[in-house]
């Protein structure tokens, strides 16, 4: 397994798990913990989750995968933009925080850009950090202009990651993006590296899966890897599907490869506003 050190000096492996869907029915949750205790057993300790999803049920999910684990395990929870305010984002905080079953959540991300002004929900997070409550924070869903915006607010330059929309099928953040967090020493997180699942039927990605005797997801996973400072989140609730990506954190794609994913996934020609979902 590679590893990202972030700007806070915490080292991060370079594949989590993302938990978006889980939580949702009552009777899959044993199961989705359970895909995330293996994926933390085989090294994936990084879990990626939101108030948002399943309105705090994914939270629940992680609490109990990392029961008897917590400093095994890296959380990535985020705050929604509408609570995102001075007061409204420690509150959040401390609502996840009860859902989580812990007293502090590693790296704590603004879902997406809402009314509240960046700098009022820095100067929360920056409390939420003084107070012991979050150890870093960061920012999801930002475009290279929000990122600009967001360097000029008083402690804003203490961000460390931006998490955004990256795989295959949606590659605009090479543009420019994925540079300018790099020159701001921001780690990208890829979210839906897999395209949720939509990428995964494409004749080019098999033929470099055949090439490798891995499966499609590990190619795929991998290609957003190949870039030091993306960490990719996969999200499965399947024992069989976190082994087949955990493949990806050993693989390194040739020239060749990266040749034939090009010539079926074209990187973009010019500056495309941020995708999102
Ligand atoms: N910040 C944001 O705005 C934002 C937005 C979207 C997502 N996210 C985060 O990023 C995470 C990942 O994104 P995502 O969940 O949208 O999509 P994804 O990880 O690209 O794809 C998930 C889908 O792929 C399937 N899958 C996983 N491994 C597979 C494998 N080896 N072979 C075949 N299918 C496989 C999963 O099904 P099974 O469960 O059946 O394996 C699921 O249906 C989320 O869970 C969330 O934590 C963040």
């Amino acid at each position: 397994m590679r590893h990202v050190t972030l700007a806070s000096g915490a080292t991060v492996p370079q594949l989590g798990l993302g938990t978006w869907h889980m939580g949702e029915s009552g009777a899959q949750r044993g199961a989705e913990s359970d895909a995330l205790r293996l994926g933390l057993d085989l090294g994936m300790t990084l879990i990626d989750t939101a108030e948002m999803y399943a309105e705090g049920g994914a939270e629940e999910v992680v609490a109990e995968a990392v029961k008897g684990r917590r400093d095994g395990a890296f959380i990535v929870s985020k705050v929604y933009p509408h609570n995102a305010s001075r007061t409204g984002a420690i509150a959040a905080c401390e609502r996840s925080l009860k859902r989580l079953k812990t007293d502090h959540i590693d790296l704590y991300l603004l879902h997406w850009r809402g009314s509240h002004p960046l700098a009022d929900t820095v100067a929360a997070f920056e409390r939420l950090k003084a107070d012991g409550k979050i150890r870093a924070w960061g920012v999801s869903n930002l475009d290279i202009d929000d990122m600009a915006e967001l360097a000029g607010v008083p402690s804003g330059r203490n961000c460390v990651a931006n998490q955004v929309l990256y795989h295959l099928g949606s590659r605009g953040i090479e543009w420019d993006l994925l540079g300018d967090c790099a020159k701001r020493k921001v780690a990208v997180m890829a979210y839906s590296p897999l395209g949720q699942g939509r990428i995964l039927r494409d004749k080019a990605l098999a033929k470099v899966a055949e090439r490798h005797g891995v499966s499609v997801a590990a190619i795929a996973l991998a290609w957003t890897m190949r870039h030091p400072h993306v960490v990719a989140i996969p999200k499965s609730s399947r024992p069989e599907h976190v082994r087949e990506n955990l493949v990806a954190a050993d693989l390194t794609l040739t020239a060749a490869d990266l040749a034939d994913l090009d010539a079926a996934f074209a990187p973009p020609k010019r500056a495309t506003p941020l995708g999102m979902l």
